[in-house]
């Protein structure tokens, strides 16, 4: 029978017994997954665990502070915090296609992995969130591109020289399992029910060139159309929920001025496997009350469209 105490109980067992009194590295993310091991790993080896959470500056509003709080402040976990978002900008900048802007944040996300990994000299092990589902699809795949989609989370490109050895406690749990752990050991469930996020964040959400401003503006449109969900208790029943940014003007009204101003899209889909998706048909009145917000509270936005497309043909991201 599968029951979250024992499988703790007999993870932390098996994690103790292969670190020893060795230091294990952990890339953070804030997702579901690095979240549990974190929590699972602090609960077993304690001090040994040192997390690296690379912030690059593309991720949505208020999510950097609450991983630190959750994580540095209210558990007692030991994490480094990197705040890289200019680097990643930079790196960016003037590069529009997506399957290029999720390499350099791909890349550089290793890159910067690495450093801070590289600083904590007596490290022995890399530990990792794969689950299950990440297991089968790497070997499924003879490209390796399930294995390159999460890469930058799940698998550190740490020097050959480091030889450090792999600590994957969720290798053998499905998504369900792993959530049902990080409760038990007593994350939020805010974060262990939290939709998906793809790894370069934002950067695949405002199409085209990544800007400063475009980002900022994403970033609390998102906001509003995540709160709203949340309190209208839509946020469980849609898989998935976004807004993207679209860099183009559009005319719109205030008082008795004209805007001229961005566009931002809402996405929401309801599906099982993500391979295929529903777009979600949220209540009109809901729509309407978050459009009116973003565009009263957001200066630089002037019109919110809803995405009606599904998976196929459309994909649940944008880019
Ligand atoms: P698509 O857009 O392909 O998305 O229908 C399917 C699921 O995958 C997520 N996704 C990504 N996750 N890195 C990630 O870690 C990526 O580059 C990436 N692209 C898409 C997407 O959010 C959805 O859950």
């Amino acid at each position: 029978l599968w029951n979250a105490d024992s499988i703790i109980e007999d993870s932390i067992a098996r994690v103790r017994e292969k670190v020893g009194r060795d230091r294990v590295v952990l890339g953070l993310s804030g997702g579901v997954d690095s979240s549990v091991v974190a929590a699972l790993l602090h609960q077993a080896i304690g001090d040994q665990l040192t997390c690296v959470f690379v912030d690059h500056g593309l991720l949505r509003l208020g999510e950097s502070d609450q991983v630190m709080q959750t994580f540095a402040r209210h558990m007692g976990v030991k994490v480094i915090r990197v705040d890289a978002q200019e680097r990643f900008m930079s790196a960016l900048q003037g590069e529009a296609d997506p399957e290029a802007k999720r390499k350099i944040i791909g890349r550089l996300f290793i890159e910067i992995f690495d450093e801070e990994a590289g600083r904590i000299t007596d490290a022995r092990w890399l530990a990792q969130g794969t689950i299950y589902p990440d297991v089968i699809e790497s070997a499924g795949s003879k490209t390796g591109k399930a294995h390159v989609i999460k890469s930058h989370h799940n698998v550190g490109g740490l020097p050959e020289d480091m030889k450090l050895g792999l600590v994957e406690p969720l290798r053998e749990l499905f998504k369900d399992e792993v959530r049902k752990i990080g409760l038990e050991l007593g994350l939020p469930s805010e974060m262990v029910y939290r939709h998906p996020f793809p790894g370069p964040g934002l950067g695949v959400r405002i199409l085209g060139e990544v800007k400063q401003l475009y980002a900022d503006l994403l970033r609390r449109a998102d906001a509003i159309f995540i709160e709203e969900l949340r309190r209208h208790e839509l946020y469980d029943k849609v898989s998935q929920a976004f807004a993207v940014f679209l860099p183009v003007k559009a005319v719109g009204v205030m008082g008795d001025g004209r805007k001229y101003d961005y566009v931002v899209a809402l996405r929401a889909v309801e599906t099982i496997d993500f391979m295929t998706a529903r777009w979600a048909h949220l209540p009109y009145e809901f729509l309407d009350l978050v459009s009116r917000r973003i565009v009263n509270e957001i200066d630089g936005i002037t019109r919110v469209v809803y995405d009606v497309t599904g998976k196929p043909p459309g994909t649940i991201e944008w880019e």
